[in-house]
């Protein structure tokens, strides 16, 4: 893929981080997701590539756009694999909070998990951490390992989780080892990615959430040479059945990067929607104008770039 890509990456995200922005705090996820969704697919059709949706909306028959085997760009570029998530953290731009994205994942074809859309169990790192964890360990293992070789006491730690009751036992634990917690009303892309940016002061990201985000982390950690940890978690039958579908004979084993992200030529952009722990949030600006913050990445060069942009809105805004 040619490095070009990566800012056109980027113009995706952000169109869909403006036109999900319309509908912070309103309380309406739905149209939020459909205006980012409409707005991401869109802009696909500008972009050089032949590319395949693999993480998506949904199945086709779930989906109106960017559903799963959907072909978006122009057809004049590269072969590839394309994950989105046009509104990721639906309930916080909803209710107007922290740390929603959107986010799109680009690797040659072939080298994308195709996750089904159930839980994947997560444990997420920065470079210090790299290849000494597992989840086959305990938390208070891994916990200890983490303390050593990032050399802090456990109280120094700190550790984000999603806030769920499937997390209690979870965070019961993790107050009892000690540490510092930030728990998260949603957003896991966000919370998984928190350990490998180097100004973060979140040092791991363990539990449960949706195993598309999962990948999307995995391309981000990649490029920032941490890692995900990483399980699925099919609860039914049907789950099961599905993860085979996919192409996962064995849903119950540790997936390794390399499952998740099998090539080091993979893109990772994200857009703020609204204001995060790593991207502000779309902001607007006098003379119809709004900005917007960005991280694209790739994982072959490792190079990591913030791009803040000043957009000139059309006259009419796109909502009532
Ligand atoms: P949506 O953007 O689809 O609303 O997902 C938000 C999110 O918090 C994800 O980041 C996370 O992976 C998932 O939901 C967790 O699912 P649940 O809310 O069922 O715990």
């Amino acid at each position: 893929m040619e490095r070009e890509l990566a800012l056109e990456i980027v113009r995706v995200t952000e169109l869909a981080a403006l036109s999900a922005a319309r509908w912070t705090g309103r309380g309406d996820k739905n149209s939020a997701d459909e205006a980012a969704t409409t707005a991401m697919r869109t802009m696909f059709d500008t972009v050089s590539i032949s590319g395949t949706v693999v993480i998506g909306e949904g199945e086709m028959d779930e989906a109106p756009m960017l559903y799963i085997g959907e072909k978006v760009g122009n057809g004049q570029g590269p072969e590839v694999d394309i994950a989105v998530d046009p509104l990721e953290g639906t309930e916080l731009v909803a209710k107007g909070l922290n740390n929603s994205l959107a986010v799109i994942a680009v690797a040659n074809k072939g080298n994308l998990l195709h996750a089904p859309d159930i839980y994947m169990e997560k444990l997420a790192v920065g470079p210090l951490l790299k290849g000494k964890l597992s989840l086959s360990r305990t938390l208070e293992e891994n916990i200890l390992t983490a303390s050593t070789l990032l050399g802090k006491p456990v109280s120094n730690l700190t550790v984000s989780i999603l806030e769920r009751d499937r997390h209690l036992a979870i965070i019961q634990e993790l107050r009892r080892l000690g540490v510092r917690i930030n728990l998260l009303s949603d957003g896991d892309v966000a919370g998984a990615i928190a350990p490998a940016m180097e100004e973060s002061e979140i040092d791991l990201y363990v539990g449960s959430g949706g195993a598309p985000e999962g990948i999307l982390a995995a391309a981000a950690l990649r490029c920032l040479g941490g890692e995900l940890l990483a399980r699925l978690m099919p609860g039914t039958v049907e789950e099961e059945e599905r993860c085979r579908q996919m192409g996962i004979d064995d849903p119950s084993v540790e997936l390794s990067m390399e499952d998740m992200i099998g090539t080091d030529d993979v893109i990772f952009a994200a857009t703020g929607i609204t204001a995060g722990d790593f991207l502000g949030g779309v902001k607007y600006l006098s003379d119809n104008r709004a900005q917007t913050h960005s991280i694209v990445m790739r994982a072959r060069t490792g190079t990591v770039r913030t791009i803040e942009s000043i957009h000139h809105l059309p006259n009419k805004p796109n909502i009532a």
